[in-house]
Order: structure tokens, then C-alpha cells, then sequence
């Protein structure tokens, strides 16, 4: 069934009290800094403003936010699997805490990095979804598994199943690791069937690791426009892991994890037989990438989660016919497309190219033009890495500040 609302009307929707608003002289520009001091505990005491803020800064709408957790969950426990979060969406522990609080399993994260952040704070049940090859990377993969029971490490090659086994061994522990399977994108993990069935009999005999399962995550079908087109590919993608899944099962070996799937396909996977989770991760702040691949119940908004995640800007120049500068360029928002999209507002683009600066165009029926010194919110392009550009993010109710985030994984990236 198609949504009555057109995508323009969502979007105006989706950021209804979103958009500028009247900024009393002068603001107040509240630093990071001067945040952070005024919320010791991470919760703010005194009442401010979004409006207050220093730009650009990076926003996420609690109730959005709590929403969106609410409609996977319910969701995915509907279809009798679970979540498995990714973290190098957010990167931030307190929302990891918030999704393990809300009934998911455990995350994922992409680094060993970032699985020991999230260790650090309070994170136990972890599955990292990247190999690690280098001697270093694997020592330190060991050594985490022996504090945290809860960690999981991805594998697939042979060789590399004998390094981390005596890595472990080293380290005085029993890993426990997942084969990755390649769901045909040649991107990462071994060729579903004989390689993968093979690859999980040796992790079973080699002293140092013990079997949970497999991981198979299908990047190429979560943006594929349209629901019916997006099923077909994700189910197809994914037929042959699942046999390899089936074929683990006959030879009694364990495939208690069978991971994969992400926002695009979070209500299709459960279809795949044997997956256990889906690692989604986008779904909890939404962006423009997925905004625009349309959903079951609605052809050509992906409205099935609200966009929570916006970059605050301020205006520098308004000087010239048709168009504004803001602060908030590359360098805030990254150069992924489509472009940012202006909260609240229709008749108008916005463009992230220059590195320091950001271009407001109008068109004829633009709802609003602005002046310097207003703030406006974007909804951002691409998620992750536009999180991984900030050091704390602001969970918002209405226009009032209620929290500050550290993104203590950002820069992660090893
Ligand atoms: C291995 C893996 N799992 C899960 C995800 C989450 O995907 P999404 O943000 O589309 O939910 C990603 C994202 O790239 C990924 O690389």
C-alpha cells in the first residue's frame, strides 16, 4: 500500500518543529566544553536550549530515538529473532547501553577498537564482525576476550583460525569466534558450502577457539530501492548461507549465532531460515541514504523510522538572490549524497561540498529564507560517518537539552 504522504510532505513532517527557529541576540553559543561542564554525569541539570548550542553540533531527538529502538524491537521479536545492534553506527556507549536495556541481545562493532571502548564502558556482550590479521590486532582480540566473556570474533580463512587459536592459548583463554561467510560481494568472509563447512570443523578441533555460529552481513541488497525488489535480493543473497547454516547444523556443529541483515532488511531476514539476529545499525538515527529506498507500507519514503540524527548550523551570509552559507560544510557533515536534507522545510537544498561551508538554494516555493545568525537543522546524509566527525552528541526532548553523549569510539577506526 502506498503512503498517502508524498516524500516531500514526510519530510516536512519528519522535521515539523524542527526548523529554525527565532534566535533571541545574542545566543548564548554554548562550547562543547562548557556542555560538558554543565552536565558532570552526562544528564543536564540547568534548562537549555537547543538554539544555545554552538555550531555545527550534532542533535538526536530522544523520543525519535527511543521510537525507533521501540519499532525494531517490537518488530524483530515479532518475527522471532533478535537484534544485535551495530555500534560503529553510533559509536556512542550510552545508546549501546540503552539498546542491550531495551531487549537486544549484544552489539556488534566493525574494530577491535571499538569493542574496547565499548567494553570500557559497561558494554559485556560484543561480536566483532571484522578479521583481524595483524599479529598485534589479534593479541589484542585475545586479550579482551579473557575479560570479557561476552566477545566474539569473526573469522575466515584457515590460517587465520590457527593465529587466533594460539593467540588464545597465549592469552590463557578459549575464544569464541564465528565464521564469516561472503553472502557474494566478495567484500569479506569465506564462500558459503564445502569452504565455510570446512573452515567451521577446524575452529571446532583447534584447542584455542570454540564454534558459536556464523555471521554472513549482505551490505550490497540494505539499500535497494523498493520493499518487493529489496526481498528478492536479500533472500537469494542469502540462500546459500543458510544452507551452510542447515549443512553446520546436520554435522553437530554449533550455530547458536547466525548474524546478519541490516536496516534495510530487518523485516525480511527473519524469512532466512536459521538467522538468529539482525546487526542493524542506521535504523536508530535514520539518515538521507535511507530515507529514499522506500518501505513496505510506504513505496517512497523509508518512513518505517524517524530521523533523529541532525547536524545544527548557523547562518553566515545572506547576502546574495536564491541562496545562504552555514557553518556547517564537509567537514560536518561529509561529502556522501544525496546531500543533507533541511529539517522542517520544503522548496529549498542544501549542499555540503566546501570543506568549512554549506550552500542553502531556494527555489520559487520555498518555505522560508534566512537570515545570518539563524540556525537551521540538517538531516544528515550518512549516519556513521557523520558521528564519527563529533566528540559528543546532544539527546534532545522538544528544543530543550537533556543529555550529552561523549562518542567515545569516534576515530575508532583501528
Ligand atoms: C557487517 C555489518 N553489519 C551491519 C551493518 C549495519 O547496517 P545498517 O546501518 O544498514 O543497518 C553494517 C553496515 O555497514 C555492516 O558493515
Amino acid at each position: 500500500m502506498t503512503h498517502p504522504l508524498s516524500r516531500r510532505h514526510f519530510l516536512h513532517a519528519a522535521g515539523a518543529g524542527a526548523a529554525s527557529v527565532w534566535i533571541p541576540k545574542p545566543v548564548k553559543g554554548y562550547s562543547a566544553a562548557e556542555m560538558r561542564r554543565q552536565a558532570p554525569g552526562g544528564r543536564l541539570e540547568a534548562g537549555i536550549s537547543k538554539w544555545d548550542l554552538d555550531t555545527p553540533c550534532l542533535c538526536v531527538d530522544l523520543d525519535r530515538l527511543e521510537g525507533n529502538l521501540d519499532r525494531m524491537q517490537t518488530t524483530v521479536t515479532r518475527n522471532g529473532i533478535a537484534s544485535r545492534p551495530h555500534a560503529k553506527t553510533h559509536k556512542c556507549p550510552a545508546i549501546a547501553r540503552l539498546q542491550i536495556a531495551t531487549g537486544s541481545v549484544g552489539i556488534c562493532t566493525a574494530k577491535i577498537s571499538e569493542a574496547e571502548v565499548m567494553f570500557e564502558h559497561g558494554v559485556e556482550q560484543i561480536l566483532l564482525t571484522t578479521v583481524n590479521v595483524s599479529p598485534r590486532k589479534i593479541r589484542r582480540a585475545m586479550y579482551l576476550r579473557k575479560w570479557c566473556d561476552g566477545f566474539v570474533q569473526a573469522v575466515d580463512t584457515a590460517a587465520n583460525a590457527r593465529e587466533l587459536s594460539d593467540a588464545a592459548a597465549e592469552a590463557g583463554v578459549v575464544a569464541d569466534v564465528t565464521v564469516d561467510v561472503d553472502p557474494g560481494g566478495h567484500r569479506t568472509g569465506i564462500t558459503p558450502g564445502a569452504p565455510a563447512l570446512e573452515l567451521a570443523q577446524l575452529v571446532d578441533t583447534l584447542p584455542g577457539l570454540r564454534l558459536r555460529g556464523m555471521l554472513c552481513y549482505d551490505g550490497g541488497s540494505q539499500h535497494v530501492t523498493g520493499f518487493a525488489e529489496r526481498r528478492r535480493r536479500a533472500l537469494a543473497n542469502l540462500e546459500a548461507a543458510a544452507d551452510t547454516a542447515d549443512r553446520m547444523k546436520r554435522s553437530g556443529l554449533d550455530t547458536g549465532i547466525f548474524s546478519g541483515g541490516g536496516t534495510g532488511t530487518y523485516n525480511i531476514d527473519h524469512e532466512t531460515p536459521g538467522m538468529t539476529d539482525v546487526q542493524v545499525g542506521s535504523y536508530v538515527f535514520m539518515d538521507a541514504q535511507y530515507l529514499v529506498i522506500g518501505g513496505e507500507d510506504d513505496e517512497e519514503v523509508y518512513s518505517d523510522f524517524a530521523p533523529a540524527l541532525t547536524v545544527l548550523t548557523t547562518v553566515l551570509n545572506d547576502q546574495y538572490e536564491g541562496r545562504a552559507t552555514t557553518d556547517a560544510g564537509a567537514k560536518a557533515n561529509t561529502i556522501n549524497r544525496p546531500w543533507p536534507i533541511v529539517a522542517g522545510e520544503t522548496g529549498m537544498s542544501y549542499t555540503s561540498g566546501s570543506d568549512e561551508f554549506g550552500t542553502i538554494r531556494y527555489e520559487e516555493n520555498a518555505s522560508r529564507t534566512y537570515r545570518v545568525g539563524d540556525k537551521l537543522e540538517l538531516i544528515v546524509s550518512h549516519c556513521d560517518p557523520v558521528v564519527n566527525l563529533y566528540d559528543q552528541l546532544y539527546g534532545v526532548r522538544g528544543d530543550r537539552v537533556d543529555v550529552v553523549w561523549p562518542i567515545a569510539g569516534r576515530g575508532m577506526s583501528i
